[in-house]
């Protein structure tokens, strides 16, 4: 009788193929093992199966069944002759292809109560040691088993068993990292940032190690994206807690007055430099120094901070000496760095310097989830300071800072809730005190219809807004005092 030999290796080729598949896809080891129980029923033509694994020394766990019980399987397993007792002990796989008559198991009742005609059982091997085992069996006869059902499965289980073992090693280190993430998490105090957008859970997931670390960050972000926040939290829950957190506006100074504030100077390095100047770099020693607006360095400090992010050493203007500091660089810009390292205006060596690790702030149109957060959190912070009793936003304030655009992103959003706060003619704040409204647009040029009244409130609403709401600010602009601001403004909201 001549055997279809190349259909049935066919399939038992695709059941090696689906658990080979299986071992770089599927990480969850329950998963894992049904799917290799599936597998190795279909591919074998059994009826029923059972897959059995060590988990101490005196303890089998019957993992996952096909077509059969638990309470089935123990009396399959039951000892001294049980089949699946034999693979657990020598190691060796064992075919029957008869069993109701095969004299090694005539005494098993567990073998002849079912009536199995066709059995096999392969160990599941993991580094020379018996880790449990595969056991299949037809009643039927249907798929009657030979040796190379039995070849099939021992190349099946040895595949299978490393597949188990890489999913339980997946298992235990995903574990042991969410245990160590969690310990990490309650040591740092991130409160004061508010948020949980998927841009600012990702932040929260990585802040403690950026903390624990010495790494120099760069965070990009529009002006009011919390920047600075961040730079000053990484600095908070940093072993440098301690020691100085320096920040620097590197867009406010000339190159050479920012050069000699940095790196500081020696007397008569120049002309005005009478003393020697210790530079900021020897300030922050042991700290932080936040570089903002890094985007706006010239060549010359360019060329100096690489120097000292290659090797921690700097020298004074107008000093021959290198100085060595210990300190730690955050560097923050609301440009995206990349594109003035294209436009051949940042060096590309000291941007990778720099961009170790790469913190990006979305503005806060692109994160209206944290809005409602932020808001609430401005409200609580604003009405403790108010002599007013103010209870919340309506239903329609929410939607009217919800569906505002935040150019000037959460410093203009801290900025309008303040100044509601101040406006609230009643207990809850709405629409009309957020004054979130675009400013109509006007031709100064020919401008003769309206009052002085109506041109001023234009005006005065319009440098409110190129402030980011910002009262104080706003008022010295204006040659004003905040009094009068205040005033004016409740005055137009009538
Ligand atoms: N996620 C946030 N949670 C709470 N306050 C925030 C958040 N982001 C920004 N702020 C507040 O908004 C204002 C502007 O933030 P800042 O860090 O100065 O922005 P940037 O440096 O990007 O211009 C600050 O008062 C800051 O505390
Ligand atoms: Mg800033």
């Amino acid at each position: 009788m001549t055997r279809p030999a190349l259909p049935e290796s066919r399939e038992l080729l695709q059941g090696l193929f689906e658990i080979s598949q299986a071992i770089s896809q599927v990480q969850d080891p329950e998963q894992l093992l049904r799917k290799v129980m599936d597998v190795a029923v279909e591919t074998v033509g059994a009826e029923r199966g059972f897959l059995v694994l060590r988990e101490g020394p005196d303890r089998i766990r019957f993992a996952v069944s096909h077509n059969i019980s638990e309470e089935g399987a123990s009396r399959i397993r039951r000892p001294p002759q049980s089949i699946v007792n034999q693979v657990l002990q020598t190691g060796e796989p064992v075919l029957s292809t008869d069993a109701a008559v095969d004299a090694r198991f005539s005494a098993s009742e567990s073998v002849l109560d079912a009536q199995v005609r066709s059995v096999a059982c392969v160990p599941l091997v993991v580094r020379g040691q018996v880790q449990g085992a595969i056991y299949v069996d037809s009643l039927t006869g249907r798929g009657r088993f030979n040796q190379e059902t039995l070849l099939f499965l021992t190349a099946f289980a040895s595949q299978a068993a490393i597949a188990l073992e890489n999913a339980r090693l997946y298992a235990s280190l995903r574990e042991e990292n969410r245990l160590l993430r969690e310990q990490l998490r309650s040591e740092y105090d991130f409160s004061e940032i508010v948020g949980n957008s998927p841009a600012l859970r990702e932040l929260f997931e990585i802040l403690p190690e950026v903390s624990a670390s010495d790494a120099t960050v760069l965070i990009e972000g529009e002006s009011g994206t919390g920047k600075e926040l961040v730079a000053r939290a990484i600095h908070q829950n940093s072993p440098r807690r301690h020691r100085p957190f320096v920040t620097v506006f590197c867009s406010s100074l000339a190159e050479s007055v920012l050069e000699s504030e940095l790196f500081g100077h020696k007397r008569g390095a120049f002309t005005g430099a009478s003393e020697n100047k210790v530079g900021l770099f020897e300030t922050a020693n042991h700290g932080t120094l936040f570089l903002d607006e890094i985007g706006e360095i010239g060549p010359q400090i360019q060329v100096k901070l690489l120097r000292f992010l290659q090797n921690g050493e700097y020298r004074r203007v107008g000093e021959t000496q290198m100085r060595h500091s210990d300190v730690r660089i955050v560097a923050a810009t609301n440009k995206i760095l990349a594109d003035e390292v294209r436009a051949g205006r940042f060096r590309e060596d000291l941007y990778y310097r720099l961009n170790v690790i790469h913190i990006s702030l979305p503005p806060l149109r692109e994160r209206k989830d944290d809005i409602p957060l932020l808001a609430d959190h401005f409200l609580r912070k604003y009405a403790r300071r108010s002599p007013k009793r103010i209870l919340g936003f309506s239903p329609e304030a929410y939607k009217a800072l919800r569906s505002y655009s935040w150019p000037g992103n959460v410093r203009e959003l801290e900025n309008a809730v303040e100044r509601a706060i101040v406006l609230a003619k009643s207990e809850v704040i709405t629409p009309a005190d957020l004054r979130l409204e675009p400013l109509r647009e006007v031709d100064s040029v020919g401008d003769t219809e309206r009052t002085l009244e109506e041109v001023q409130r234009d005006h005065v609403l319009r440098v409110l807004r190129a402030n980011d709401g910002n009262i104080s600010q706003t008022a010295r602009k204006l040659g004003v005092s905040r009094r009068w601001l205040h005033y004016k403004l409740k005055e137009w909201q009538e």
